[in-house]
Formats: C-alpha cells, structure tokens, sequence
C-alpha cells in the first residue's frame, strides 16, 4: 500500500518537473514566416494582457503600427510601453475600445477611420469568458454581446479600410469549445436558460460560423479571414470563476504560454500563401477540425442576419 503511494508520489512529482519540456513537445505550432510589415497597420482587440499582448508585441517586433484596442487604456498603456521598449518600436498605440457598448465601437472606428488611411491585419482578440449572468450597454447577454456581436460590429465597421488596404486579413480567436456550442436562435440572450459555460461555447461557435460567412462574402475582395483556437493558455480569461483560477494556478506548468498562445494568431495573420483557405479554423498552425454545427451554412447565414438586426446595420 505504502509502496504504491510512494510510487504514485514520485510519478506525480515526475510529471510536475518535465511538465515545461512536455508541454514544449506537444505544444506544437511555431509561426515560422519571417514576413516583416513596415508600413502595415495593425488592430488588436484586448491587447493589454495575454495572448493578444504576445501578438502585439511579435507584431511590433516586425515593424508594424500596432493599435492596441482596450476596454482599460491605463493598462493598455503599460503592456503598449512594455512592447516599445522591447521592440525598440515606437508605434505601439493604445486607443479606449469596450467592446460591451456599441457607442464606444462606434467611437472607436469612426477615431481610428480618420486618423488611419489604411488597415491591414485585424485582429479580433478580445473576450470574456463565465461571466454570471448580465447584459451590455445594449442589452445583449455578454458573451454573445462581447465575443460576438461587439467583433461583428467592429469587423463590420472597418470593413470598407481592409478592402482599400488588401491583401489584409482578418483574424478571429475561436476555441475548440466551440464543439459544445450550439446557436440557440430561440433564446439567443440566454433569457429562458443560462449557463456561463455553455453561453461561452455558444459565442465561440458563432466566431467560426461568421468566419465562414464573412469568408463567402468577401471572395474577391483580397481580404481574407481566419477562425483560431489558441490552445489552453494560462490567461486571464478565467477571472469570473474562482475554481478555474484554482485549477489554472495549479495546473499552470501544463498549459501553454502566452507567447505560445499567439503562434497561430500570428500564423494566420503573416503566413504566406494562406489566402485559399479564407474561412477556415486553425489550431497548432494548421487547418483543423470544425464540428459539424459550425459546417452549417443555412445556420452561419440566419446567424448573420439576425446579428445585423440585433446590431440595427445592413451589411450590402
Ligand atoms: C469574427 O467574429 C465576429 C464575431 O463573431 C464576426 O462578426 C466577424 O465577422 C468575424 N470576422 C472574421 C474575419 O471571422
Ligand atoms: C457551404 O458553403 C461553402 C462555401 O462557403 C460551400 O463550399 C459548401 O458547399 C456549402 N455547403 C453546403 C451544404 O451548401
Ligand atoms: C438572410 O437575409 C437575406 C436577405 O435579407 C435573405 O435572402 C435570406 O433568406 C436570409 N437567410 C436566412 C437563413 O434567414
């Protein structure tokens, strides 16, 4: 008995030290293009902190203007002063974007449509994950309100600058739970039933249906789009739920790095030649499985006008 427990002990304590070098092993997917981007101007949604800090920070590094879009400017500020003096690059901006109200999207596109001529790489980082229940400025349920339709917006918003700037690209954070997701079109602002969890499944569903679907409408416009699963991170994400946070901090020697995080986010935003694969779902920096909800076409497109309803815009 004594011996098995000891056993047990020494293979867990095994596991703790090798678990850097085996998450290196399976963590899987470097950005690898060398692609450098002076004179490309860049947006990134909730950049101050994680896996989008990561992303702007290797954006920079490569020349890029880098806009960090962010709900707390004070802190987007210390992440946009930390990059500046990492990548020796000064053009690292920080401008007030909450994506929970539309006024503030609003503002914060018509700001950035005057003060920039062209945009390149769009990068639609930002979300929230198992917030109890409550709605945004607008009324929405805020995983849908945020994840969704606040980047629905916002795409929709810059749209017009990606066209007159391509080849650019648009870049969607998703994740594999999209798998438990579901449009639930009878109860989309989870009035009637509500769980954190599966509301944050059911909004990172609808990131990969719009990719596909923004992915149909924009064939021939040289502006291309990808859905991204960045991998089990150690993130703030998990912020609104006291046992996630416990079980992150524990389990955190197992869980990518930010940094490794940002690979396919970077992957999709600079390899070369991914054009032909506009719409589609990457995971480690290569095409991966989609569930079949997510395949849907009729689904991606009712979710599509519904959202221009919701959002009181006509998208052509
Ligand atoms: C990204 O997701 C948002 C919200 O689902 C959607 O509005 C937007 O069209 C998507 N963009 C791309 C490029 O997938
Ligand atoms: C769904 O749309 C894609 C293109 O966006 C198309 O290739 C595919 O055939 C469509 N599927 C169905 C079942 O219509
Ligand atoms: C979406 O709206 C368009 C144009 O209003 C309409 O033709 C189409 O049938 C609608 N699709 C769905 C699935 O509701």
């Amino acid at each position: 008995m004594l011996a098995v427990l000891g056993l047990l002990t020494s293979f867990l304590f095994f596991l703790y030290v090798t678990a850097p070098s085996i998450r290196k092993f399976f963590a899987g997917g470097v950005c690898r293009t060398n692609m450098q981007l002076p004179g490309k101007v860049v947006v990134i949604t909730g950049a101050n902190t994680g896996i989008g800090k990561e992303t702007a920070r290797e954006l920079a590094r490569r020349g890029a203007r880098v806009y960090i879009a962010c709900r707390d400017v004070l802190k987007g500020e210390s992440a946009a002063s930390e990059i500046r003096a990492d990548t020796k690059n000064s053009q690292v901006l920080v401008r007030k974007l909450d994506l929970s109200d539309t006024k503030s999207i609003r503002a914060f596109a018509e700001g950035f449509l005057t003060e920039e001529k062209q945009l390149h790489i769009l990068i639609n980082n930002a979300g929230v994950m198992l917030c109890p229940y409550s709605k945004t400025a607008d009324g929405f349920e805020t995983h849908l309100g945020v994840n969704h339709l606040g980047h629905f917006l916002l795409t929709h918003l810059l749209l017009e600058q990606l066209k007159a700037s391509a080849p650019a690209r648009v870049v969607n954070l998703s994740s594999v739970v999209h798998h438990a997701g579901k449009i639930r079109f009878h109860d989309l602002q989870g009035e009637k039933h509500y769980n954190r969890g599966f509301a944050y499944c059911h909004s990172k569903l609808a990131n990969v249906l719009f990719t596909r679907e923004l992915a149909k409408r924009l064939q021939g416009t040289g502006v291309t789009t990808y859905a991204v699963h960045p991998g089990i991170v150690q993130s703030e994400l998990v912020r609104h739920s006291f046992l996630l946070c416990l079980l992150w901090r524990l389990f955190s020697r197992f869980l990518k790095t930010a940094r490794e995080g940002a690979q396919t986010s970077l992957h999709c935003a600079l390899a070369e030649g991914l054009e032909p694969l506009s719409g589609k779902y990457f995971s480690d920096c290569k095409r991966a499985w989609v569930s079949p909800r997510a395949r849907n076409n009729k689904t991606a497109e009712r979710l599509w006008n519904v959202s221009c309803e919701l959002l009181g815009i006509q998208w052509e």
